[in-house]
């Protein structure tokens, strides 16, 4: 639940830049180099840093809902296996048998505790630990105890459930997010139903991000979707680390006015958008349907595939329910995937033309210049 007196105050703030007709800006206008979205050597410094060094948002707890559920899923180029033990404990691991190397189990959710290798029956149960080796006598190793799955570092916070792809490495997810975790638990995501999931194919990380961190293009690019709910070019703009909040204005905002400030309920004048760095945005477009994308970088600086999750605060009941949850999920695949990636594989197509030898990022575009720094950082 969102403190009221903050959200009052980010309302205020939204109400004098629609009055004013401003918008929350930075010093400078940002000059990034055109070499940075698509050289191979930058794609693969910051590949190696970033996305499998640090804590990324992988999965949503609602996705492993009980005691012996699991997900397993490629993400990244990597087979994952999540799963939540019979104490509710979640865990990652590589989705590969120890024997010699197969898939263990196939992409999907469900409800499961033991995992059968397809080739020769290994079994592993939930916390990884191999439970069964098939001919075991025949096969001439006793000791079976360091063949459990390959686990990778992983913890749960704020309905989200964080790993790094690096196994080993230390995931300090409380320092990693700071007091955006308590910004985070304010969404309740692990109280939400999960309506629809959907993978997307993008133009590279970096155009996709710069996407997702600016409200400049909103009414010029999304007319029919986005902009008769939220006003473009408006954006109130918080940091925390490298995580951001961005807080649009719906287009009721102005009825605040009429209201004493006592009695707003302002988090129905505005629209939140929560971005986890490095590739995840919790966008709460309308109320009680909520947008989370994950934007995942393909093997080349030039491609992405964005799993995109549709979720409802409840679970969808009567006719109304279930149109308004149906036509959310086609808005946001629409606006994303029709009028959002176009361009940006446009951007993508157009580098190699030579016109550009910086991308220009402008004070009003603070978050993508935000964002650019910590990429600049974490990468170094
Ligand atoms: S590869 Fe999995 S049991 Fe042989
Ligand atoms: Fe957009």
């Amino acid at each position: 639940m969102q403190d009221k007196d903050e959200m009052r105050a980010l309302a205020k703030r939204a109400l004098a830049h629609m009055d004013a007709g401003t918008t929350d800006q930075c010093e400078d206008v940002m000059r990034l180099p055109i070499e940075t979205y698509i050289d191979p050597d930058y794609f693969r410094k910051t590949y190696d840093a970033i996305f499998l060094a640090k804590p990324l948002g992988l999965a949503l707890s609602v996705e492993l809902p009980e005691p012996g559920t699991y997900l397993a899923r490629k993400m990244l180029g990597k087979p994952l296996l999540f799963t939540r033990d019979k104490e509710g404990q979640v865990h990652l691991f590589l989705n590969v048998c120890r024997h010699r190397g197969a898939g263990l189990c196939e992409e999907g959710r469900g409800k499961a505790t033991r995992f059968s290798c397809p080739y020769h029956a290994w079994t592993y149960d939930s916390t990884g630990r191999l439970v069964g080796i098939y001919g075991k006598n025949t096969f001439g190793m006793d000791d079976t105890e360091s063949l459990g799955l390959v686990e990778l570092p992983c913890a749960e916070r704020a309905g989200i459930v964080w790993g790094a792809l690096t196994p080993g490495i230390e995931l300090n997810i409380d320092a990693w997010l700071g007091d955006f975790q308590a910004e985070l638990e304010t969404l309740e995501l692990d109280s939400w139903y999960l309506y629809d999931q959907r993978k997307l194919p993008g133009p590279g990380w970096r155009v996709t991000m710069d996407g997702y961190l600016e409200a400049y293009h909103h009414d010029n690019v999304h007319p029919d979707t986005l902009s008769p709910h939220t006003m473009g070019n408006l954006l109130v703009h918080d940091t925390y680390g490298p995580h951001q909040r961005l807080t649009m204005a719906r287009r009721n905002l102005a009825e605040l006015k009429e209201i004493p400030e006592d009695e707003w309920n302002a988090i129905e004048h505005l629209r939140l958008i929560h971005s986890i760095f490095p590739n995840m945005s919790v966008s709460a477009i309308l109320g009680g349907h909520c947008l989370i994308s994950q934007i995942l970088p393909g093997d080349t600086p030039d491609s992405t595939v964005t799993i995109q999750t549709i979720m409802a605060a409840k679970k969808p009941e009567t006719v109304e329910e279930k149109e308004a949850t149906q036509a959310f999920s086609e808005m946001a695949k629409f606006a994303v995937g029709v009028e959002d990636y176009p361009i940006g594989n446009s951007i993508q197509e157009c580098i190699p033309a030579g016109a550009n030898d910086v991308f220009l990022i402008g004070r009003n575009e603070l978050a993508i210049q935000h964002y650019q720094k910590a990429v600049e950082k974490y990468s170094n």
